[in-house]
């Protein structure tokens, strides 16, 4: 099912603010994360994000181990009233699923990023066989607190999703979907429409895959992420690679490149809220927005599925694209 309006602003929680339906991630504010760049770029590619109206700024206290969080506190504070024009999310997750240590995250977060509440806050990833409650028990408690306005889930199941919701309101699923993995349509997303939940997206663009620059023997230096990823992996990077260009030839008869169909088919799908890409730097942020601008045909993202449709059945279920069980 599609969207009427698929550009249009958009809202997480009951009251929350409105915002842009394309996001800023936060997650290679710091080199350790894959390509390093340095805070100047990223402070200027934050402000590039929040003048050309990409006011979803999406980070984690795993990401640069605080840093990421601390950059986008940097940032608010150089300027009064940024605060309030940025929707603000955030992530924790820890081995011990303890209540007292959620709470204790949901603060240091505020503190990292400069600001007495968080618009949105999610458990990062959930813990196999594990009780969950415990954390959205405190979320629930830092809502009540005024710390933060919405709760998310990110990398839930629906069992896992039905568990936390006992005892608390789910707001938003943040979850690893694209043209080239979706096998979120087979009951989460679902679920989350039955349930109003709001779906974000990662992995928009495939870890860059969408961007249309990676060729057919792309490599990874040593230490990047991009090496562990499933859609990179040898036996399933040829059939890959194909819908790809099929997509970029699809793009080069409308004039479009591939990184809009594919950030603009996320935005088109019904079930979809939100969609975060990572920008490294301030002409990232440039291209990314000019997805927005413009129609693309229905028919277009009719082609886009079915070309996605056929590569979904060559794609290994590995439950996320990182094959990552905590
Ligand atoms: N909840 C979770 O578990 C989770 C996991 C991962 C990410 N996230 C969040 O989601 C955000 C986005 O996800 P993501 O980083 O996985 O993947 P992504 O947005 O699919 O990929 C980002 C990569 O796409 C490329 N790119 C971005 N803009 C481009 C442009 N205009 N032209 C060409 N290439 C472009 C860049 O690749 P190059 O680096 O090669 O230039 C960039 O590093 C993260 O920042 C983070 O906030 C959440």
């Amino acid at each position: 099912m599609a969207k009427e309006q698929d550009t249009a602003p958009v809202r997480i929680g009951p009251g929350g603010k409105t915002h842009s339906p394309l996001g800023f991630g936060g997650f290679y504010f710091d080199a350790t994360q894959w390509a390093g760049d340095n805070a100047e770029i990223v402070l200027a590619a934050m402000k590039r994000a929040l003048e050309k109206g990409l006011n979803h700024f999406d980070t984690a206290t795993e990401y640069g181990h605080g840093q990421s969080e601390r950059l986008i506190g940097q940032f608010l504070a150089a300027e009064p009233g940024r605060r309030e024009r940025i929707f603000l999310a955030s992530k924790y997750q820890a081995n011990d699923i303890s209540f007292e240590d959620m709470l204790a995250a949901v603060d240091a977060s505020c503190a990292r990023m400069q600001t007495d509440s968080i618009d949105l806050y999610y458990i990062h990833w959930p813990r196999a066989g594990k009780d969950l409650r415990p954390w959205m028990e405190a979320l629930e408690t830092a809502r009540q607190q005024g710390k933060i306005s919405a709760i998310g889930v990110s990398n839930f199941s629906v069992e896992q999703m039905q568990q936390v919701s006992e005892v608390g309101r789910i707001d938003a699923h943040q979850l690893p979907y694209n043209l080239l993995w979706r096998f979120a349509d087979r009951d989460v997303i679902p679920y989350c429409e039955a349930n109003n939940i709001a779906v974000v997206t990662y992995s928009s663009l495939a870890h860059g895959a969408l961007g249309g620059r990676f060729q057919r023997n792309q490599a990874f230096p040593a230490g990047d992420q991009r090496r562990n990823i499933v859609l990179f992996r040898p036996d399933v990077w040829p059939q890959v690679y194909d819908a790809i260009e099929s997509f970029k030839r699809i793009g080069e008869r409308i004039r479009r490149p591939v990184l809009h169909l594919a950030l603009r088919w996320l935005l088109h799908q019904s079930g979809i809220t939100s969609v975060l890409v990572s920008a490294r730097h301030s002409e990232m942020v440039d291209s990314n927005a000019q997805v927005l601008e413009g129609d693309i045909a229905d028919d277009v993202f009719e082609e886009l599925t079915a070309i996605s449709d056929r590569l979904m059945q060559q794609i290994p279920d590995t439950g996320n694209p990182y094959d990552h069980h905590p």
